[in-house]
């Protein structure tokens, strides 16, 4: 996998929105799969940039969700579809008919997940899947010890993911919902271009593991060193526990510009 070391956030938000940017470029109805939590806010606001710039647009790109809470109504302020309504697709001009995710309302979730990775299939795949990760080592909503072959299905969280997630609740962890739809890891995989954005020093055990550790269910982000086309983007903080890190930041400054990630 490819390693890009950025100085900041900022930095990272601008490098993984132009490569989005060039995707629909080329593509102007690519499937971009997106992900919630912090992490992404600056690739969004990037992206945005772009787009009232006239420098892209995107209003043909599908948006595609990455996982979900399982008994939040979908308008709830903090279901992933009201989120990425409110990060993504309106600061894109995308409609939201061109908006795939979950049902995380469905009384029979099991179907629900698999009429997911139908319509995913259906779409033709997902072209860019931005990821971020877990303190854990998850990717989605996939905690450790996920199949590294599983599909779209439901999870419950770890309490650590719980009280990662409490500040969108107010900072009342009983208000994080216990469940998830994620995509699976092997759902994920088949993503023609995964890029994992980490920032802050609270992510550098993390990405160690993934990029150098061994490839193992317990650190689910590793699945990427199974796949063709990956890119890790961190920041310095993100990057402090990686032991090959001169040599990734070479690398990059050494590729022609033509080749984005
Ligand atoms: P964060 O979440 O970007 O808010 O840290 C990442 C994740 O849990 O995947």
């Amino acid at each position: 996998m490819e390693v890009v070391i950025v100085p900041d956030a900022a930095a990272g938000g601008e490098i993984v929105a132009e490569a989005m940017a060039r995707l629909v470029r080329r593509k102007p109805d690519a499937v971009l799969g997106v992900a919630t939590g912090s992490t992404p806010l600056p690739v969004y606001e990037a992206l945005a940039t772009k787009v009232r710039s006239g420098a892209v647009d995107v209003s043909r790109a599908r948006i595609a969700q990455l996982d979900e809470y399982v008994g939040l109504p979908a308008d709830h302020p903090e279901s992933y579809r009201s989120v990425l309504r409110r990060e993504v697709l309106e600061p894109l001009g995308v409609a939201m008919d061109q908006f795939l995710g979950p049902d995380g309302t469905a009384d029979d979730v099991q179907a629900a997940c698999e009429a997911y990775d139908a319509a995913l299939a259906a779409a033709g795949g997902v072209d860019l899947q931005l990821l971020g990760i877990g303190t854990d080592g998850h990717i989605g909503f996939n905690e450790p010890c996920s199949s590294l072959a599983s599909r779209t299905r439901i999870k419950t969280l770890t309490e650590q993911t719980r009280v990662d997630n409490a500040r969108f609740f107010d900072g009342d962890i009983e208000q994080v919902p216990h469940h998830v739809i994620t995509q699976g890891i092997g759902t994920i995989l088949e993503a023609r271009h995964l890029v994992l954005l980490a920032t802050g020093e609270g992510k550098a055990d993390a990405v160690a593991a993934s990029v150098e550790g061994p490839v193992a269910s317990v650190c689910p982000a590793s699945a990427l060193q199974l796949h063709p086309h990956a890119t890790v983007v961190v920041d310095e903080a993100a990057a402090s526990k990686l032991k090959l890190a001169d040599y990734f930041r070479h690398t990059y400054a050494n590729k022609p510009d033509w080749q984005g990630i």
